[in-house]
């Protein structure tokens, strides 16, 4: 049986009237909201090398560097972009939608 994601409400779109990451926790999930000119990027505050929190890393051309060790990860696919580290994983992507003057998440 397939199971369909339910789109939840997390903020209002303008909340994002400038480049930001913002950081939220949802159901224990850490978020990162990511906006990054007319791109929005929703992702599981999460490197997929040690694992440490993404909000001090650095946003450019729909990447994002981790601020520890330096793994660039695609915002659109969660997959690292330096294939510096053998041991990373790809970062969790979350699908949004904009619903009215709402940002909701399908998780
Ligand atoms: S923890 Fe992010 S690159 Fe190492």
């Amino acid at each position: 049986m397939t199971k369909f994601k339910t789109p939840i409400p997390l903020l209002a779109l303008s909340d994002l009237n400038k480049d930001i990451t913002l950081s939220m926790v949802y159901n224990e999930l850490n978020l990162l909201i990511i906006k990054e000119g007319k791109n929005i990027f929703i992702i599981e505050d999460r490197c997929g090398h040690f694992g440490v929190s993404l909000q001090a890393g650095k946003v450019s051309n729909g990447t994002i560097r981790c601020s520890a060790h330096g793994a660039v990860f695609d915002l659109l696919t969660g997959k690292i972009q330096n294939n510096f580290f053998d041991d990373c994983e790809p970062i969790k992507i979350y699908q949004w939608r904009k619903n009215n003057d709402w940002l909701e998440i399908f998780l």
